[in-house]
């Protein structure tokens, strides 16, 4: 539409403006030429000087003129009558006017428009409208320029460059141009110039593009974070669920539990029982608080300093306390196990309370104490019996036996004496018979000291004597005695029995199961407890439990005494049993002393007849 031809009217232009250059120099030249004549021909110099200046003034009119052609020949387009009225109305305007030609190019640019371009209006003449537009809006203003557009009416946005190369917008709408007008033939276009505008609306759109931006990123934080939270709570859900299944559980099991459990808060106060303890206390949960109120207060004192005592330890405590079932009426012994579970910033929040009914426990215990310590008692009681019947035993057969026994060696040794002589076979049967009741007063001898040592009616450490010299004649050990403290002539004979027995089976161990080579006996008899040690330096216990019953049957002896033994053993290395009894004994059974009591003669007749039968010889040869 727009072409780049503008010769037409710069055409006219030019020939205006060489018209108007000759006129100006031919009117400068005869000026000055007039301004010669006159002062050469003047004689006054005044009028000569006014011609000179009116030549020069002429001459600067003249340059001037030629200065300004160019401005001057702006609005040189074919005007019609009032033509210049409207052009000087154009010039003033604050909108940006174009008159274009028919090819595009600038007829007429206003001032305004002028300043818009970044442009004298001289240099504006001829440039064609498309030198100016932003390549972005050429089709824009094709679509303005087209023949015919602005008569129906199109307003558009186009984007322009500056001569200065920056961008700027303006609204262009426009109108043909027309000889009507008294203007040219082409299109005569308004521009307002909506760069600020523009800038501001780019700026709008940045930020918009970059809030849209932000809101999208934003958007899709928020909808991350929205899953996130969908999951979370999802997760949250199923932990929330999964924790109401196991507190169901737990409620289950807590309710099952065939154990009273019930949990306490900071103050003691009782917050929830399960059904095994409602029937422990006998209460319902709603009425344990006052019923424990009722208690006696050193009770209720003792439960809170266990409550007190498990936050203070930060632990599990355990205590034995008798608990009050309210519907029995009694008190049930009770173990009860408290554990105190605290919040995160460690202040106290419950206890956890266990208790278990030990009352049947209790009982059978002390039923069993009970029988046991009777059981000791008999044993002790049965030991007592035995050796006052091995005594009795002794004595019986030393007094009826034993004297017959030494009636009738008498009676045959008499005889004897008598036919020793007399080589007959009478002689003969009556030596046989004399060696036959020595041997027999032997055997009885014999028997009487396995009942009843004679020795012990000599004191402790001579009966002592007298076992550790039989254990040497019967074995390879040697032995030691060790006696302090006295001769224990004075003491209880249960005790001088019990500690003979012990070292009599503690001699027989060392010869059974020892090998050993030497062992050594101590006896301590202090002001309170008399104290013997059997020490063997052998085998030592192999076994960790024996099973026999002669280390037991001291153990009973012992403890029916009130008091102790201790085995300690090293294999390889030896055997040490130590005995320990009080001095002062328990009061003795009715039975047995009734017993001696009865027979009525506690050991004498035994002690007489282990003298009389075994002599002081015996005596004298087991020390
Ligand atoms: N001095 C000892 N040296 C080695 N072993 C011993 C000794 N005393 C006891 N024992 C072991 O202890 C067991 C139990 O002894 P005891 O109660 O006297 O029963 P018993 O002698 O009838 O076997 C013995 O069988 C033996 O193995
Ligand atoms: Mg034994």
């Amino acid at each position: 539409m727009f072409s780049p031809q503008r010769q037409g009217g710069d055409s006219v232009d030019r020939t205006a403006l060489w018209w108007l250059r000759t006129w100006a120099l031919g009117a400068l030249f005869l000026a000055t030429v007039e301004g010669a004549m006159l002062l050469k021909a003047s004689e006054a110099p005044g009028p000569a000087a006014l011609s000179i200046l009116t030549v020069t003034a002429s001459g600067v009119l003249a340059l001037l003129l030629f200065r300004d052609v160019p401005r001057l020949s702006l609005p040189r387009a074919p005007r019609a009558p009032g033509a210049h009225a409207l052009y000087a109305l154009m010039a003033t305007a604050h909108e940006g006017l174009w008159l274009l030609d028919a090819s595009g190019a600038t007829v007429f640019a206003n001032a305004r428009l002028a300043a818009m371009l970044g442009l004298d209006e001289s240099r504006l003449r001829g440039r064609c409208a498309t030198d100016f537009l932003a390549e972005n809006s050429a089709d824009d203003l094709a679509t303005v320029l087209a023949p015919g557009a602005f008569r129906s009416g199109i307003a558009r946005d186009l984007c322009y460059r500056r001569a200065d190369g920056q961008l700027g917008w303006a609204i262009v709408s426009g109108r043909p141009a027309d000889a009507g007008l008294g203007l040219p033939e082409g299109t005569l276009l308004l521009l307002t110039d909506i760069t600020e505008r523009k800038k501001a609306e780019l700026a709008l759109a940045a930020l918009k593009a970059d809030l849209e931006t932000r809101i999208r990123l934003r958007t899709a934080d928020l909808t991350r974070a929205n899953e996130q939270l969908r999951t979370e709570m999802g997760v949250r859900l199923e932990a929330e669920l999964a924790k109401a299944e196991s507190d169901l559980r737990l409620h289950e099991i807590m309710s099952t539990l065939p154990i009273a459990l019930f949990l306490k808060d900071p103050t003691s106060r009782i917050t929830m029982m399960n059904a095994a303890c409602e029937e422990a206390f006998g209460v319902p949960l709603e009425h344990a608080n006052a019923v424990d109120q009722r208690l006696p207060p050193g009770l209720r004192g003792r439960y809170l300093q266990a409550d007190q005592r498990a936050f203070r330890q930060r632990g599990l405590v355990t205590s034995e306390e008798p608990i009050w079932n309210h519907t029995r009426e009694e008190f049930r012994r009770h173990v009860t196990y408290k554990k105190p579970v605290f919040h995160p910033d460690g202040s106290p929040a419950y206890l956890i309370c266990l208790s278990v009914d030990i009352e049947e426990r209790k009982r059978t215990e002390e039923a069993l104490a009970s029988s046991l310590a009777q059981l000791r008692q008999l044993t002790g009681h049965l030991e007592t019996i035995k050796d006052e019947e091995r005594r009795r035993i002794a004595s019986l057969i030393h007094d009826d036996l034993g004297q017959n026994l030494l009636a009738l060696k008498l009676e045959v040794g008499q005889l004897h004496i008598r036919t020793a002589h007399h080589p007959t076979a009478f002689a003969r049967r009556v030596a046989g018979a004399v060696t036959t009741i020595d041997a027999s007063l032997r055997a009885v001898r014999s028997i009487i000291n396995d009942l009843h040592p004679s020795t012990l009616e000599l004191g402790l450490v001579a009966a002592l004597e007298w076992l550790l010299g039989r254990f040497r004649m019967r074995s390879d050990v040697a032995t030691t005695l060790n006696v302090s403290g006295g001769e224990g002539e004075d003491l209880d004979r249960r005790i001088t029995s019990a500690i003979f027995r012990a070292v009599e089976e503690s001699l027989n161990n060392v010869q059974q199961h020892a090998a050993a080579r030497n062992v050594r006996v101590r006896l301590n008899i202090y002001h309170f407890m008399v104290g013997v040690t059997v020490e063997d330096d052998g085998s030592g216990i192999r076994d960790k439990h024996p099973r026999g019953f002669g280390l037991r049957g001291i153990h009973e002896r012992a403890r029916a005494l009130n008091g102790w033994v201790k085995v300690d053993s090293t294999p390889g290395v030896g055997t040490r049993l130590r005995m320990m009894l009080p001095r002062v004994l328990p009061v003795p059974d009715a039975g047995p002393e009734a017993e001696v009591v009865e027979d009525g003669r506690p050991g004498a007749g035994a002690s007489a007849a282990s003298a009389s039968l075994c002599g002081a010889g015996a005596a004298a040869a087991s020390r």
